[in-house]
């Protein structure tokens, strides 16, 4: 059954909408600036139209894993999340006190007007929002008079109170749940590229382990013609099929878990042909091997074979899901084939969808974000949704 959206919320003049928005974004290890607002600019839409409703809003978000300890975590403060989303809402956020709940908090939510926007402190600093804790939840729900969950990156989180025990404190009080529109377009978006994709239809994937996606690669296998590996994964699948990679690192633990996954391999899984590799003692001297990479070497990226290959199988497809890039693109001198997807996508002209918080961050930066049918905002969501795992989250948002 549809969800409740916005839209049904009607007029809001003079309530107080405690909106979840998933502000989770990267920060920069040694400045703690934050390196891509994304996910702020992705919650926009719903705030501007919460606001034109005539409400007020909380918003709340958690930001990294704070670890308990209150001196270590303060870079995990909301105030440049708070500052940013004031920026790119163009009007002031108000950043509630240090604590997430308590009198101060009530007394700030109450003094708010039509209009007013109020950013309650990192959730995670109250050690009981992962524990689904019913009296944070019912603190946080008495502040609002309707709940919107625009969080797409949190909704696998079955455990945190903001968007499962909140929701249902919400409800037990006889007030509205909804999804916002992010979430609401990326259920959208994702339902529809595994229930009915355009063929053909072909997948990307990269990154690290293949131990923590075997999931969503199955779920995949059953809705791809083709798929593609790359990255730190596909010295993992080539290494099992008896190829040399040289001094890349790969863990017996993801050979023995890609390892169900090999007789797809020449069928619907296709490797890298040639890889580039980096000299383990002096990254700067780089080689591309065919096959078998040299002792000594580790592979970064997919060679410039592989990629030629990758993207004419990319721009005639009709659809294509990514995830997870093909080498090492934070260093510029590795990024040639990450890049590369991102371009091959960028000139598809079927159905183009990218998640993960890394994959995402690199469509960006190489600048093609715009020219995707969908970037998510999700990196587990992304993927547990595509394998179809429920949300506890969305089961608590009201049916319309
Ligand atoms: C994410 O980025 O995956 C979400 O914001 C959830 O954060 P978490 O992985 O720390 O639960
Ligand atoms: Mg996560």
């Amino acid at each position: 059954m549809p969800k409740t959206t916005i839209a049904d919320l009607g007029n809001l003049t003079g309530k107080t909408v405690l909106v979840r928005v998933d502000f989770n974004v990267p920060l920069d290890k040694v400045s703690g600036e934050i390196k891509n607002d994304r996910r702020i600019r992705g919650a926009i839409p719903t705030l501007r139209a919460l606001l034109k409703a005539g409400a007020s809003i909380i918003a709340m978000s958690h930001l990294g894993r704070p670890s308990g300890d209150a001196t270590k975590d303060s870079h995990l403060t909301m105030d440049r999340v708070a500052e940013r989303l004031a920026d790119l809402l163009g009007k002031p956020v108000i950043k509630a006190g240090s604590t997430v709940v308590g009198p101060d908090v009530t007394a700030q939510a109450k003094a708010m007007t039509p209009g007013d926007v109020l950013m309650l402190e990192n959730l995670r600093f109250d050690p009981r929002e992962q524990k689904n804790d019913p009296a944070f939840a019912a603190a946080i729900a008495a502040l609002g008079d309707a709940y919107v969950n625009d969080a797409f990156g949190t909704c696998h989180n079955d455990h945190d109170a903001s968007m499962v025990a909140v929701p249902a404190a919400l409800k037990a009080a006889g007030k509205p749940r909804a999804v916002g529109l992010l979430v609401a377009k990326e259920l959208e978006v994702i339902h529809e590229l595994m229930s009915q994709p355009k063929a053909p239809v072909l997948a990307v994937m990269g990154g690290a382990k293949v131990s923590d996606k075997i999931a969503f690669i199955n779920a995949l296998l059953k809705k791809v013609d083709h798929l593609l590996i790359g990255g730190k994964m596909g010295y993992t699948f080539l290494k099992s099929t008896g190829v040399s990679v040289g001094s890349t690192i790969v863990a017996d633990a993801e050979l023995a878990a890609a390892q169900p996954l090999l007789r797809y391999i020449g069928t619907k899984i296709t490797l890298p042909v040639d890889s580039l590799a980096a000299k383990s003692d002096d990254f700067a001297v780089t080689k591309v091997f065919e096959g078998d990479i040299d002792a000594g070497y580790e592979g970064v990226d997919i060679g410039p074979k592989t990629l030629a290959m990758f993207a004419e199988k990319i721009r005639n497809s009709g659809t294509v899901i990514w995830n997870g890039p093909v080498g090492w693109f934070e260093k510029p001198a590795f990024s040639k084939g990450t890049k590369g997807v991102a371009e091959a996508m960028g000139h598809c002209q079927g159905v183009t969808v990218v998640g993960g918080g890394e994959t995402a961050e690199a469509v960006e930066q190489f600048g093609y974000a715009e020219k995707m049918t969908h970037v998510s905002t999700g990196g587990g969501a992304f993927l547990a949704y595509v394998e179809g795992k429920p949300f506890q989250s969305l089961a608590r948002i009201d049916d319309q």
